[in-house]
């Protein structure tokens, strides 16, 4: 298959270029190549490529800075994807786009399922579902795949802040209020290779298995490593942030497993692979 990857120098497509172009052939494009909130440009460089499948990652990520950066966020995350979207639909292109568990609030007591509503707290939830609707509105051929708590080798993360943090402080305060499913991008690169071979179209959620909270995440991450850190659990009130985040982000992923795919590995399986791969010094 063709496929191209937008965000492709970000954590997320470097891991799926490097999974995809094992068996097909993939072009990547990133803001260099590609800025995705120019339309004609969008339009134009997907007819250029013809691609038969989009994997569109290309997003604002940095959730507090959204908070203040309300346009950008919207031209990135809402527009950004309504471009591609376009370009999909002219080329005939299925289109892969990757949201986030802040689409919802958190206050379920229990994990989302992929019909349950949307309600997101941040500027960053808000644009990214924009993103979602656009595509649900002007595409037959998506997958929306919503996924959580990304960490892998090419990008910052939490996994990577926690072990500089543990050279910088005796004592690391870490929220344990908030709830949700740490992922791997390489195990979630993989999970999406499988899936754009099938035309099962439509919403999934796909993490890691099993959850945590930030703190136990940061009590693994030093128990694998041996490391011998203080860590303190603070409330998310204790810790202001600009975006408000949800408390509950588990996304039950039900859709996947219905479609007949394996689950998942454990978070703490996939944590182990990453620490091996990754310099501790
Ligand atoms: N990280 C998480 O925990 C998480 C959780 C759930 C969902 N997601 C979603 O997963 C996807 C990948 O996330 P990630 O963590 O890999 O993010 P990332 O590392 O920030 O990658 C996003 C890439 O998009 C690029 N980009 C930004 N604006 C662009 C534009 N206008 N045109 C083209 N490219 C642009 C960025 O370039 P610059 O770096 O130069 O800005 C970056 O290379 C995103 O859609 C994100 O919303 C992430």
């Amino acid at each position: 298959m063709k496929i191209m990857i937008t965000g492709a120098e970000g954590m997320l497509g470097q891991d799926l270029v490097k999974v995809l172009s094992l068996q097909h052939e993939v072009v990547s494009s990133d803001i260099e190549t590609l800025d995705t909130t120019h339309l004609e440009d969008t339009i134009k460089t997907i007819s250029n490529v013809k691609p038969e499948v989009v994997i569109h990652c290309a997003a604002y990520t940095d959730v507090d800075e959204c908070e203040s950066n309300l346009d950008q966020a919207y031209k990135v995350n809402a527009q950004g994807t309504r471009n591609v979207a376009v370009a999909c639909d002219k080329n005939g292109a299925s289109l892969v786009y990757i949201s986030t568990d802040y689409v919802f609030d958190g206050e379920k007591p229990y994990p989302y399922y992929e019909y349950d509503f949307t309600n997101p707290l941040s500027v960053y939830g808000k644009t990214k579902l924009a993103g979602e609707l656009y595509v649900r509105d002007m595409l037959n051929q998506f997958y929306i795949v919503r996924t959580s708590w990304l960490y892998g080798l090419n990008g910052p993360n939490f996994v990577k802040s926690m072990l500089r943090l543990s050279k910088e402080m005796d004592m690391i305060p870490v929220v344990d209020d908030q709830i949700g499913s740490p992922t791997y991008t390489l195990d979630l690169a993989r999970a999406l290779s499988q899936l754009i071979e099938k035309p099962a179209y439509g919403i999934y959620h796909i993490t890691n298995n099993e959850y945590c909270s930030w703190y136990t995440f940061a009590q693994d991450i030093f128990n694998l490593t041996g490391k011998d850190v203080q860590i303190n659990p603070v409330k998310t009130e204790e810790f202001p942030r600009p975006a408000p985040r949800p408390k509950n982000s588990i996304l039950r992923n039900y859709n996947w497993e219905m479609e007949g795919f394996e689950p998942l590995r454990s978070y703490i399986e996939a944590l182990k692979d990453y620490l091996k791969s990754i310099n501790l010094n």
